[in-house]
């Protein structure tokens, strides 16, 4: 399982991210870095993170079709083995994605659907969320940033290999935060999610690896 979960280094320095690295050592597999500390300390942070763990670049690519490909072709070039777009950039642009992820074999390429703190009906999300899917898996891409609650819907639609990648994570009495359509580990894992990616309910722990073996129990509850 710690291999199905992602930690948001959503931290402003590199100290505080690879002091976020060394507390959770090997209890997790993946690290996510998205705007704000990809910003601050770029492609270099990148490389100390990839010394021991699996890297998603969560930069959500979101521009002109030739853009978006040579921003994919640098992700590829850093050694990450997620990135992705943002699917609201259109059908080619998504398809230029695609075609510059295809020389990076290690690397998948996903969809961002519809943000989980969009304030918009559920109903609405989980159509808005499916016709995405389907325009990413058109395309070629490898799957989708969803939230939990549309990830079953995805799948039936798009297959198992679809893969599903849901943020918005909450558990116990944990605040929402900006979050709207949130679920519990257990849930996201018995709902079809690939990944889950957990930010805040790890990183403002007391104690930041217990919550995430927490996490991972939850998860395995669900196979156990
Ligand atoms: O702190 P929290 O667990 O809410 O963090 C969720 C992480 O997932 C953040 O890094 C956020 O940028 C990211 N994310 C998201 N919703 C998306 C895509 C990414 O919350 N649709």
């Amino acid at each position: 399982m710690k291999n199905r979960l992602m930690v948001a280094l959503d931290v402003p320095q590199a100290a505080d991210a690879l002091a976020l690295r060394d507390k959770l050592g090997d209890a997790v597999g993946w690290f996510k870095i998205g705007l704000r500390l990809f910003v601050a300390e770029g492609p270099q942070l990148v490389a100390s993170i990839r010394q021991q763990h699996r890297v998603f670049l969560d930069l959500k690519f979101h521009d002109i079709p030739n853009t978006v490909a040579q921003a994919v072709e640098s992700a590829g070039a850093l050694g990450v083995e997620m990135v992705n777009v943002h699917a609201g950039g259109g059908a080619q642009m998504l398809t230029a994605a695609a075609g510059a992820a295809a020389a990076f074999p290690q690397m998948k390429l996903i969809a961002v659907t519809v943000l989980t703190s969009d304030p918009m009906p559920a109903e609405q999300a989980r159509a808005v969320a499916l016709e995405r899917a389907h325009m990413a898996q058109d395309a070629g891409l490898h799957g989708v940033v969803c939230s939990v609650h549309e990830a079953a819907a995805i799948k039936q639609a798009c297959g198992g290999d679809f893969l599903t990648v849901t943020p918005g994570i909450r558990w116990g009495d944990q605040d929402l935060q900006d979050q709207q359509r949130v679920a519990d580990p257990a849930a996201a894992i018995a709902d079809g999610s690939d990944y889950l990616v957990v930010g805040r309910p790890i990183l403002q722990a007391p104690e930041p690896r217990v919550a995430a073996l927490e996490a991972l129990a939850m998860m395995d509850s669900v196979h156990g």
